[in-house]
């Protein structure tokens, strides 16, 4: 049976967890399929747990999983401990070798309103940011944190870009055929080994065009040309910023799932947003970018469309009824949201079975 080692973590996240499970577990009834669910403490819940955010036994839980699922870690009350929730998320990602993380940016019709772009702008907006995950700025040494002056260090090797590079010009092999490299060549070294890197993978991939544009520059094109974008490889700070920049031509940071895939084990599912603080314990959390989140590792880990098209089909239909949160302007909760996308599965359920007697 199926394995998936699932990390609520903080604030937000158990609510839009509980929320993407129960949907789950309804698709699973009506697909008679059966995956089995192991919660783990992360991050903050973990560090007051046990006191550290990665515990040995979530780590072991976590690499012994098909797949692990996380929502969110982070928040105000564990900002000063010695290891931060963050720390134990990037931990997680180096210990399971996760070095591509994969957020796609795609608007539906039905969604074009609710973006702040106009919608000539935002429409037809489909592109997957590929995000280097466990090296550069977020991982070089030295580091050093004074009370004068601080260092942290961006570092990159050829193997490391060489990887991630194949990664996205795989992609683009079976999307638009084009991966634009985002960085700051004009400035710094590691982008200039990161154009020296593509210049010799890109020959590999003869059906792929590439092009390169300086971070600053691509920044504003995603909101004002964002169609202009197939693929976009980056290293891991510029994929932080701009994955976020992107979410919100679709209207809301709460929808955007994330894969993070590395060369053997499992894969790890999250939504890109963080634990949102500002709204936990108020029932008001935008679920989407957790159940895109399912919808994401059903597919791409357990090649099981057939749940992921009940709940991605029920999700549709919710949000073109739209029943949504705050963040869309919408007067749903977590909890309404969750049993109107219940609902519209239950129904799938029964027109399948009237098609059938
Ligand atoms: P955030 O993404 O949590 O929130 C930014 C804004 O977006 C907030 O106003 C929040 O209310 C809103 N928002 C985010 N997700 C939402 C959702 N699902 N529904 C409705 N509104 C939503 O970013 P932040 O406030 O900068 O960070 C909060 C904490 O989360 C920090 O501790 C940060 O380190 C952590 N964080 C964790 C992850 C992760 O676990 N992968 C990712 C990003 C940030
Ligand atoms: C993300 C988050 C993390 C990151 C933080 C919480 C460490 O912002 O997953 O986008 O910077 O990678
Ligand atoms: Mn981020």
């Amino acid at each position: 049976m199926p394995n998936i080692a699932v990390l609520p973590g903080d604030c937000i996240g158990p609510e839009i967890m509980n929320a993407a499970l129960e949907i789950f577990k309804a698709a699973q009834q009506v697909t008679n399929t059966n995956y089995t669910i192991q919660s783990y403490p992360f991050g903050g819940a973990a560090i007051d747990a046990v006191g550290e955010p990665l515990p040995a036994s979530t780590l072991a839980g976590a690499k012994a999983a098909d797949a692990v699922l996380l929502a969110a870690i982070g928040g105000p009350k564990w900002n000063d401990a010695k290891e931060r929730p963050e720390a134990g998320l990037l931990k997680i990602r180096k210990s399971l070798n996760l070095f591509a993380n994969i957020r796609p940016t795609k608007i539906t019709p039905g969604m074009v309103q609710y973006s702040p772009l106009k919608p000539d702008i935002a429409k037809n907006t489909d592109f997957v940011i590929v995000r280097e995950l466990t090296s550069g700025i977020y991982f070089g040494q030295p580091r050093r944190l004074g009370t004068a002056d601080a260092v942290d260090t961006s570092h990159y090797t050829e193997a490391e870009i060489k990887r991630i590079l194949e990664v996205a010009f795989t992609m683009a092999q079976s999307r638009q055929k084009h991966v634009t490299v985002l960085d700051k060549a004009n400035v710094l070294a590691t982008s200039k080994l990161w154009r020296q890197v593509a210049a010799t993978v890109a020959p590999n991939y003869p059906d792929v065009t590439m092009d390169f544009e300086y971070v600053d520059a691509a920044a504003m094109k995603i909101v004002s040309n964002p169609t202009q974008f197939d693929v976009i490889a980056t290293s891991n700070l510029f994929g932080d910023i701009l994955s976020d920049e992107a979410a919100a031509i679709t209207g809301s940071i709460g929808t955007i799932p994330s894969e993070s895939r590395g060369i053997a084990g499992p894969n790890l599912y999250e939504p890109i947003h963080g634990s949102a603080p500002d709204i936990a314990g108020k029932g008001i959390a935008n679920p989407i970018a957790m159940i895109n989140s399912v919808v994401m590792m059903l597919t791409n880990t357990f090649h099981d469309t057939q749940t992921a098209g009940v709940i991605q089909n029920a999700l549709n239909q919710t949000i073109e009824a739209g029943t949504l949160t705050p963040d869309f302007g919408g007067n749903a909760t977590t909890t309404s949201m969750t049993t109107a996308i219940i609902k519209a599965i239950e129904a799938t359920k029964e027109s399948a079975y009237v098609k059938t007697t």
